[in-house]
């Protein structure tokens, strides 16, 4: 029999408990052993949750039980669950967790203490979506060149909701809280935090980058509106919030932000709560995942095939195997190289000389418009819609700061990258 104890019964945690208990038959069948649920730890004890085991307020009581086998760390934040994590590792308990946040931080030192115990968190990318094993074991034999995906369901759901029913953006939030899709803080959903750990976990197993949220490029949803699903439409791109990675040569660009990407791309279709991940490998190709990244069901499935594994005595090849690939000279890129397409909206005056004035300034840094589109905005305004051909980061941060030093522009430029 294997023990299991819980920090953490909210919205995942609960459907763990649910999951265990009514696929019980299914579960042992496949770990070879009956899984049970022995505690599980909260914060506040007079909530009332529809499951049924003991219940603590202290989570030590989990981590220092002789009678638990597995510590399925379901709390989330960083700090307290680090502390939490550290001591069931330190107690030679094998730890499951969901909690990206926490692995963003800490992922290698927690790898590094726990050596051979079993340290497994599926459910921290893409909830559902058995993106780690993928990468892990199935993709193992390539060098990963590109992964692309959609990894907030929060900021998916929003933005689909924005593009097909016009609906204003904060009550689709809330909408998206009510289903148990959003952080606990949903700035980080949609500020882009949320997809930036999940990418950095990814990159851990793909290139073995040690970087932090800090380290990389990371702008979320908020400043997306009307216009820019108009331009979107008319010139057939959809808008995602993609976290990126890609190595060109021995450098790896890390980035998390919205895109314009053409609505023929097969990541462009994903829509609503759902994920979607494109990993492209030298010998593979282009392998692509869908599936639901958040909510309680989905990610604890991966919570609980996680659970089985280690039943089983599985172990799944760790992560710190991939730092060598950072020792072998891999880094990571500046953003200021990125190269790409980008989509601009500029609310100007609506006068003579102004889109030339603006045409100059493109020219000056040799940027070539690719389509264009002008709504009128209020009385004597205009916003102007354009997209750009390639160029480079620098040069696009140089024109917008210019342009919005001019007099005839009433607000700050507004940027998006194209994705194609
Ligand atoms: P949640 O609904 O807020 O649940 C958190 C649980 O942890 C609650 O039961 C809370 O107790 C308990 N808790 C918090 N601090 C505690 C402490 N100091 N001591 C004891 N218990 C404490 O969060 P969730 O949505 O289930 O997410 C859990 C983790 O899974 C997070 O790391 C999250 O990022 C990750 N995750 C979530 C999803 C999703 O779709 N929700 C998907 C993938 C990954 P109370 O109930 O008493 O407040
Ligand atoms: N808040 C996250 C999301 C949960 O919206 O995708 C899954 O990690």
């Amino acid at each position: 029999m294997i023990r299991v104890g819980i920090v953490g019964v909210g919205t995942v945690g609960k459907s763990v408990v649910k999951i265990l208990e009514k696929n019980k038959d299914i579960i042992s069948a496949r770990a070879g052993k009956e899984i049970v649920v022995v505690k599980g730890a909260v914060r506040d004890l007079n909530k009332k949750r529809d499951v049924d085991i003991e219940l603590t307020d202290n989570p030590y009581e989990i981590t220092d039980s002789k009678d638990i086998d597995i510590v399925v760390e379901l709390m989330g934040g960083v700090d307290e669950a680090y502390k939490i994590v550290t001591r069931a590792l330190e107690n030679k308990k094998a730890v499951v967790t969901a909690n990206k946040a926490l692995l963003a931080y800490h992922r290698y030192e927690l790898q590094h203490l726990a050596k051979d115990i079993p340290f497994e968190f599926e459910a921290s990318v893409a909830g559902g979506i058995p993106i780690i094993k993928a990468l892990r074991d199935g993709l193992s034999a390539n060098h990963i060149e590109a992964i692309k995906g959609i990894m907030n369901g929060t900021c998916n759901y929003i933005l689909t909701k924005m593009a097909l029913e016009k609906v204003d953006f904060n009550s689709v939030l809330k909408e998206a809280q009510e289903l148990g899709y959003a952080e606990a803080d949903p700035t980080f959903d949609i500020d882009g935090y949320d997809a930036a750990h999940k990418l950095l976990i990814l990159a851990s197993i793909a290139y073995g980058i040690d970087a932090k949220p800090e380290d990389i490029l990371i702008e979320g949803i908020r400043g997306i509106n009307s216009l820019d699903f108009d331009f979107a439409n008319e010139f057939g791109y959809s808008i995602k919030l993609l976290a990126i990675a890609k190595k060109i040569e021995q450098k790896v660009e890390l980035r998390v932000h919205p895109v314009l990407i053409p609505k023929s791309q097969m990541i462009a279709k994903v829509d609503g709560v759902m994920n979607g991940i494109s990993v492209i490998g030298d010998f593979v190709g282009e392998t692509m995942y869908y599936g639901p990244g958040a909510g309680g069901n989905a990610t604890a499935s991966a919570v609980v095939s996680n659970i089985i594994d280690i039943a089983r005595g599985g172990k799944c090849s760790p992560m710190l195997g991939f730092k060598r690939a950072l020792e072998s000279g891999v880094s990571l890129a500046s953003f200021e190289d990125i190269t790409t397409k980008y989509y601009i909206r500029v609310r100007v005056e609506d006068r003579a000389g102004i889109l030339e004035s603006i045409a100059k300034l493109f020219k000056e840094y040799k940027i070539s418009i690719e389509y264009m589109m002008q709504k009128p905005f209020d009385k004597d305004g205009a916003a102007l819609l354009l997209s750009t051909h390639r160029c480079i980061e620098r040069d696009i941060q140089k024109v917008l700061k210019e342009l919005y030093s001019r007099e005839f522009v009433k607000e700050k430029p507004f940027m998006i990258r194209v994705e194609e």
